[in-house]
């Protein structure tokens, strides 16, 4: 079948051979499938570039159920399985006022995954809501639980994309989230800008979040109209001493400081400064309002963007001597 419909990207290539997965029993049992030595696991696919097609038995998680575990007067405990759209489950809490997710509203994907890149926007990431994870062990079959801590969380980084590659998948997530007492993370300019436009003064969570969808919808594609995987690149970290002769040479460059002295720059900005910003070539694309998104206008293979984020690569390292890093996971 074609996996078109179950990437982002819209890259047109096909499954030899492909089952939904609806529980967690039915995914411990096909992956006792003797039959197929090699199992691909797909998720909501909109952090992967597909290059070519998939021989090994496609696994697409889809389970669902979010339900409520524990909770008391300020705090809720909601676990969500794997299958769950990410943006259904921030609509889910919102409705029921259950703060902590509004900032991460209108992220692609689903809830499995978004432990892997510690999905992050408008100043929060997932690590500050995060409780624990299931994940079931792909060689033993055993469902084997990840604390917080044990996660290994970094900026768009985890276990799951270190040590624990490929070696498990991820079917439910748990989150801590406020009940009544909500902290709200609106420092972020876009964000202020956005609700004082709105005429809030003291906003609530579902107007945070309703700011936020405004900011996306604005610069980011819906990749139900136009293909994409949010953010190609991760923005660079300098530390002091590379940043201060980047800074020397490019004083214009925005940047934030981040805890540890060491910067970080807007690949978006190096990527517009480059003047790929709104190019096409053929089908693949940097996208007109946000240069760190790569776009598929149509039938762009997955090989086709590859090489166009080669060439943006290239063109940054030589013009600003930074190496980007590819956010995106290619399948090769
Ligand atoms: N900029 C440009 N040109 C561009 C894009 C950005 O000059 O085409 C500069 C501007 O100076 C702007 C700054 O970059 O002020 C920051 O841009 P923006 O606020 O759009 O955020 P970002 O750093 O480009 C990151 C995340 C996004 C997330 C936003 C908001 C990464 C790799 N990306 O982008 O995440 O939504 O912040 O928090 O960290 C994603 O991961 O898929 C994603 C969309």
């Amino acid at each position: 079948i074609s996996l078109k419909e179950f990437n982002t990207f819209g890259i047109d290539v096909n499954a030899r051979f492909y089952l939904k997965i609806e529980s967690v029993l039915q995914l411990q049992k096909a992956l006792q499938l003797e039959s197929f030595t090699e199992k691909f696991i797909l998720s909501g696919g909109s952090n992967i570039l597909l290059t070519k097609d998939i021989e090994s038995l496609v696994l697409h998680i889809a389970i669902p159920g979010i339900f409520i575990e524990e909770e008391n007067q300020e705090h809720v405990i909601v676990r969500a399985m794997a299958g769950e759209n990410w943006h259904e489950l921030v609509l889910w809490t919102l409705t029921r006022n259950f703060g902590g997710l509004e900032n991460l509203s209108l992220i692609p994907g689903c809830v499995g995954t978004s432990p892997i890149q510690n999905i992050g926007a408008y100043g929060v990431e997932l690590v500050d809501v995060f409780v624990s994870c299931e994940a079931m062990d792909l060689e033993t079959h055993e469902l084997v639980e990840f604390s917080k801590e044990e996660c290994e969380f970094g900026y768009r980084d985890s276990i799951f994309k270190n040590q624990a590659k490929g070696k498990y998948v991820i079917t439910s997530v748990a989150f801590k989230l406020t009940k009544d007492k909500h902290q709200l993370f609106t420092q972020y300019g876009a964000i202020e800008n956005e609700l004082q436009e709105m005429g809030v003064v003291q906003p609530t969570i579902q107007e945070v979040s309703k700011a936020v969808i405004k900011i996306r919808q604005s610069k980011l594609p819906d990749p139900k109209e136009l293909g994409n995987s949010g953010s190609f690149f991760k923005n660079p970290v300098l530390n002091k001493k590379q940043f201060d002769g980047f800074r020397k040479k490019f004083p214009e460059a925005p940047f934030y400081e981040l805890e540890d002295s060491n910067y970080k720059v807007p690949a978006g900005w190096l990527v517009e400064q480059s003047g790929f910003k709104g190019k096409r070539f053929g089908d693949a694309g940097v996208h007109e309002k946000q240069a760190l998104v790569l776009v598929n206008y149509g039938n762009a293979s997955g090989n086709e963007v590859v090489e166009l984020s080669e060439k943006i690569k290239d063109t940054v390292l030589e013009k600003f001597g930074i190496a980007l890093e590819t956010e995106v996971n290619i399948i090769r």
